[in-house]
């Protein structure tokens, strides 16, 4: 029998969306994005807690900066999703473009479902914290565009990992819970990650914490690392390697 190319994600019965449950927090899960997001990002993005901690969302943060915010990011990601359902049928599994579920939802005992955040895995998009070894400033936008020219599925390509989650939501251990859901069951098998380095901005002392609890080594922090929305911040740099990536599939 043919596999079937959304494993392991589930599928609501009712709505048709797939689904992936947390491994430890039964009542959340990841699914795609949707339109009806919008509202329910605003008063997150607008709260110090997070949006002091994020590098692009603008502050203040309106309703129509969440619609912006989801117009470029929903049709990659359904992208993703549409890729898996034309390849049902193919004999094995094909390598996934990305994860097709990312929005963080909350479900109550009535089957409703809340927003409160998003995780998603990207290609690195700061080229200067690509090689190990050294911050490159000068190689930044060469490397940017070689880890995009990467194949699907090259285990070469340098992952990272956006996240945020709503305050009221904060420290109960979801997104420790999210990131080791989303990268063993889908990243590591489906898209083939192999390697992921993140940065959380000095300070974050909570990000850093959910990256170390999923294996995640401290590379460097680098002082003073760009201006951003008018502010010098520090970077904590993090990296991630599977026990199968080889030394020599890094980008030089
Ligand atoms: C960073 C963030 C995603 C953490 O999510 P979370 O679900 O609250 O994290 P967890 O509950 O899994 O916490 C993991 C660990 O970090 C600790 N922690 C969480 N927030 C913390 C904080 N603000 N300060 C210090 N430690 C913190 C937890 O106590 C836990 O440690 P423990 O297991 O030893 O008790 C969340 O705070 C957030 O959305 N922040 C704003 C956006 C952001 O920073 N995104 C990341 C950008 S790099």
């Amino acid at each position: 029998m043919d596999p079937d190319q959304l494993h392991p994600l589930q599928v609501n019965p009712q709505t048709q969306e797939p689904f992936l449950r947390l491994r430890k927090h039964e009542n959340i899960i990841l699914t795609p994005m949707r339109w009806q997001d919008a509202p329910h990002m605003v008063p997150i993005f607008n709260d110090v807690r997070v949006c002091n901690w994020m590098a692009s969302p603008p502050f203040p943060f309106t309703l129509e900066d969440a619609e912006d915010w989801l117009a470029k990011r929903k049709p990659p990601v359904d992208n993703f999703l549409q890729h898996l359902k034309d390849a049902q049928g193919s004999e094995s599994l094909v390598t996934a473009k990305g994860a097709p579920i990312c929005s963080i939802r909350e479900v109550n005992e009535d089957g409703t479902d809340l927003f409160i955040g998003v995780i998603s895995f990207v290609r690195l998009f700061y080229g200067e914290l690509m090689n190990t070894k050294s911050v490159d400033f000068e190689r930044a936008e060469q490397n940017v565009a070689e880890n995009s020219r990467l194949d699907v599925g090259d285990p070469r390509i340098i992952w990272s990992i956006g996240d945020f989650l709503a305050p009221s939501h904060h420290r109960q251990g979801i997104m420790t819970d999210a990131v080791d859901t989303l990268l063993h069951e889908w990243a590591i098998p489906r898209m083939g990650v192999r390697r992921i380095i993140v940065g959380a901005f000095t300070g974050n002392d909570g990000s850093v914490k959910v990256f170390e609890k999923n294996g995640f080594k401290h590379l460097r922090t680098i002082a003073e690392f760009k201006v951003i929305k008018g502010k010098m911040r520090g970077l904590h740099v993090l990296e991630w390697t599977s026990a199968e990536s080889l030394e020599d599939h890094s980008l030089p």
